[in-house]
């Protein structure tokens, strides 16, 4: 059954952003969060608490977590490899953490330096003391449907992973297309074989667009009653750790999409589009969401009729 209902998790700010080489202002940061809670996003990924060798451009996850201001109701995410990530997201009152593996053995090493089994490891007391903080906690699986150095990953190590993370507490599970390769037929498989061991209520679909799969891998999770998914405004973003990936699904676009299907979301498409170009304005980037430029060429085309 289609929900009726969807949860958009807006990721523009950590995913979207972290792979800029330019590094973007954290007020500049601090405005796109707070717009995108304002526009009905009701859950944010605002930043990551990893280490600033490793990934630069969210250095400032400390001074972007204080200066944006806190709506009611919206859940504000951040990334939290280890502890000491965990120490930072407790100290900026985040509402829920993200530890990070991936369904790849490669990529595991290529992104966090470590195997899945240690990364679990690592991950299990960071998750303790999220639940002990009261904090949500979020897994998320990188590689779910292909990876960029090892090829294809199969469903079973894929539903091995979801299992741990289960084991570990997480509140919401994401199975990640990282490198956007994934299609609809895939992309419902591994849904429904995850929703065997984990609530598919619970589960999302992060899908980054780079094979232009995405909208259609979201139709795919939809048919499989998966109920949360994550987007970038403006399309924004790619992997440092998986070259050529582009960015997730544009928000703009899946809001289009789900709008077109009657499905409730509580975000507002206009105000969106106006996020989406202040955001590619402040990187100096065209937005990659189809929907968010033929809607702004539409008003502008209005406008100019009305001159
Ligand atoms: P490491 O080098 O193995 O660990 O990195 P380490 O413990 O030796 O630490 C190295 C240095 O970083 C040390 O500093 C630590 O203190 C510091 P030094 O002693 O050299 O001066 N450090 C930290 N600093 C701040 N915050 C921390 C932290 N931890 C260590 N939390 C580590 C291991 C996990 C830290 C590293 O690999 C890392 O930070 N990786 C993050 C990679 C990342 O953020 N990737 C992108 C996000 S994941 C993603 O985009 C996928 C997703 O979107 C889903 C999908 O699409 O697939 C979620
Ligand atoms: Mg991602």
């Amino acid at each position: 059954m289609i929900p009726t209902k969807v949860k958009i998790v807006e990721v523009g700010p950590r995913d979207g952003l972290q792979n800029e080489k330019e590094f973007v202002s954290t007020e500049t940061k601090i405005e796109l969060v707070n717009r995108l809670a304002r526009a009905g996003v009701r859950n944010v990924e605002a930043t990551s608490f990893v280490s600033p060798k490793w990934v630069p451009q969210m250095a400032d996850g400390a001074a972007v977590m204080s200066g944006i201001e806190r709506r009611a109701g919206t859940i504000y995410s951040v990334l939290t490899p280890n502890m000491r990530g965990f120490e930072g997201a407790l100290e900026a009152k985040a509402d829920e953490i993200v530890i990070f593996g991936a369904a790849s053995e490669a990529f595991s090493q290529k992104n966090i330096n470590c195997s899945i089994a240690e990364s679990i490891a690592r991950f299990e007391p960071v998750a303790k003391a999220a639940k002990d903080a009261g904090l949500r906690v979020r897994g998320s699986i990188s590689c779910a449907l292909g990876c960029p150095y090892q090829g294809e990953v199969s469903i079973d190590s894929v539903v091995d992973v979801v299992e741990r993370m289960k084991a570990l507490g997480c509140d919401e599970i994401d199975i990640a297309d990282t490198i956007g390769v994934g299609t609809p037929k895939r992309t419902r498989e591994v849904m429904a074989a995850a929703s065997k061991v984990f609530p598919r209520e619970r589960l999302s679909g992060h899908f980054h667009d780079t094979y232009g799969q995405a909208v259609g891998n979201i139709y795919a999770a939809l048919l499989e009653g998966i109920e949360i998914y994550h987007a970038s405004v403006a399309g924004l973003g790619g992997c440092p750790y998986a070259k050529g990936a582009t960015g997730n699904v544009a928000t703009e676009d899946v809001v289009y999409l789900l709008n077109g299907l009657g499905i409730e979301t509580g975000v507002d498409l206009d105000q969106l589009v106006d996020i989406g170009d202040f955001i590619s304005r402040a990187i100096g980037k065209p937005s990659a969401s189809r929907v968010g430029r033929a809607l702004l060429a539409k008003r502008q085309s209005g406008a100019a009729a009305c001159v």
